[in-house]
């Protein structure tokens, strides 16, 4: 892959920057190719931000002998390291297990299942980080799982966890990421049906092992670059569901937090974002504006399934966030409130720490042979190809049947702004559309002060959240909690709303 690369680069962007005008092209060398560009450099630098070092880039485990078994392995455990003592192993209802990926060669995506504190009938949420590549147990211990990691490598209860409120769900995917393996490298996914055919045959599995949630409420949230999984995975449950395929999933909403999703309004609101919030002056707002051009062009190549055209759209779109970055360096591009100091943007080097402990990986059955791979650049790029696709488009199919989606994102996150998610939202085309878009912006109201801004009608709610960046349950995990509950319940609009939304209906 790696070597390949500047071939590929040439091939696919030279016939491109021909097409476009002489200036333009001036533009994408001047910005590109001063600074290094590769995905394994892009996938390498957000890796050494994070403080994390994973000490094998992918776990592919070649030759490794395959054990036949049952498809799903699953046990109740108890963290080794948690501080108090006095609850059993069955009161913490915690799970860990592996699935034996059905359509693979000999895949096992490992997954941690926490039952609620409070109920079992609360609905069931799965949580999928983004990268692509990174483990979601970048989330359950910094942003919404039940613990948290102090820096002795005991746990600390998080008071606002979500499973709160939830059944909650982590998964490590695509395959050759957190605990998940395989030992063979086709397995490696490279688009969204490899991802979602995965994530629905893990929920068949997990279904059932789990006869007596069949008829829960299901949800699906994640980050990031989830803002590609989630649509794909709901999309994926719908119609599994509308077919009879296997057991019926109680599918009843998808919620993204800054994500990508629709990149070529997405990117074209990166210069705007940033000139509102003061990094860009207006003549370098121009000056880097006349990539955009460019950019949507090669979006627009790329669609829902191109594959070269999505790789050079990658690369020139990539340009624009490359140059406002290139006039603000150390700035940390998930919440540009703050500074990256050295390399360093933030610090989650404990959870290699924590889960590479031999007392908690055999607590969770994890073979002796593996190490926990927090984030793997093989991963990253081996969804390259997917980066540039839209996955607004089978969105509006599910609104239209009544599946919910809430989009929120922090308000100061740059990578994947609310300005960019809120625009796509805005443009995506539904039944519900004009209303959404009348509808008044309300105050998310959270312990008598205003946590965010919220837009809603119908299944469709757009949520600003304030003094919060990229990752919103670590920044605001009290509003972010009372987002996921009041939003499973059907609060989130509250009764005022409501009733606009009726009078609107009739
Ligand atoms: C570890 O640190 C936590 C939080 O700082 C503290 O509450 C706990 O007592 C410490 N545990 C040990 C064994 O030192």
């Amino acid at each position: 892959m790696k070597m390949e690369m500047p071939t590929l680069l040439s091939l696919v962007l030279l016939p491109l920057l021909l097409c476009s005008t002489l200036s333009s092209a001036n533009m994408i060398e001047d910005l590109q190719l001063a600074r290094p560009n590769f995905p394994s450099v892009h996938a390498e630098k957000m890796i050494r931000e994070l403080n994390l070092s994973p000490k094998e880039d992918v776990n592919v485990i070649e030759g490794r002998d395959s054990v036949a078994g049952p498809r799903i392995v699953e046990r109740r455990f108890r963290f080794p390291n948690l501080a108090e003592t006095a609850v059993s192993e069955e009161d913490l209802g915690h799970h860990a297990g592996y699935y034996k990926i059905a359509n693979s060669h000999d895949a096992r995506m490992f997954y941690f299942f926490f039952e609620s504190r409070k109920s079992k009938n609360d609905p069931i949420v799965i949580w999928l980080t983004g990268g692509p590549g990174c483990s979601s147990e970048l989330a359950m211990f910094y942003e919404n799982g039940p613990f948290t990691i102090a820096d002795n490598m005991s746990l600390l209860w998080n008071e606002y966890g979500w499973d709160q409120a939830s059944n909650l769900l982590y998964v490590d995917q695509p395959t050759g990421t957190g605990f998940s393996y395989s030992s063979d490298r086709r397995d490696i996914r490279h688009n969204e049906d490899g991802v979602s055919n995965d994530l629905y045959d893990f929920l068949q599995a997990f279904f059932e092992e789990h006869p007596q949630l069949q008829g829960n409420d299901f949800y699906i949230t994640g980050e990031s670059y989830a803002g590609h999984y989630i649509p794909a995975f709901a999309a994926r449950v719908h119609r599994g569901n509308k077919a009879k395929e296997g057991i019926h999933i109680n599918l009843k909403g998808f919620a993204i937090g800054n994500g990508l999703t629709d990149p070529a309004i997405q990117y074209k609101a990166y210069t705007d974002y940033a000139l509102d919030m003061g990094l860009l002056k207006k003549s370098d707002y121009n000056r880097i504006n006349k990539v955009i051009p460019v950019c949507e062009m090669a979006i627009k190549l790329c669609g829902t399934d191109g594959t070269v055209s999505c790789m050079a759209s990658y690369f020139v779109c990539n340009a624009i966030f490359n140059g406002i970055m290139a006039l603000n360096g150390g700035t940390n591009y998930y919440d540009i409130r703050k500074k990256c100091e050295g390399s360093l943007c933030y610090d989650f080097s404990n959870l290699e720490k924590f889960l590479n402990q031999k007392s908690v990986r055999d607590a969770l059955g994890v073979a002796a042979d593996l190490d926990f791979v927090s984030c793997s650049s093989t991963v990253y790029q081996a969804m390259l190809i997917d980066w540039m696709r839209n996955l607004e488009v089978g969105i509006p199919a599910l609104l239209e049947d009544g599946i919910k989606l809430l989009v929120y994102a922090g308000e100061y996150d740059l990578i994947c702004n609310w300005l960019g998610n809120s625009r796509w939202v805005h443009a995506m085309e539904w039944s519900g559309q004009k209303d959404f878009v009348a509808s008044l912006e309300m105050p998310f109201t959270v312990d008598g002060s205003e946590a965010g801004a919220l837009k809603s009608y119908g299944s469709l709610a757009f949520l600003k959240v304030h003094d919060a960046g990229h990752m919103v349950p670590m920044d605001q995990p009290k509003a972010a909690l009372e987002m996921l509950k009041r939003w499973t319940q059907g609060t989130l609009s509250g009764p005022i709303a409501d009733l606009e939304t009726l009078a609107a209906d009739m």
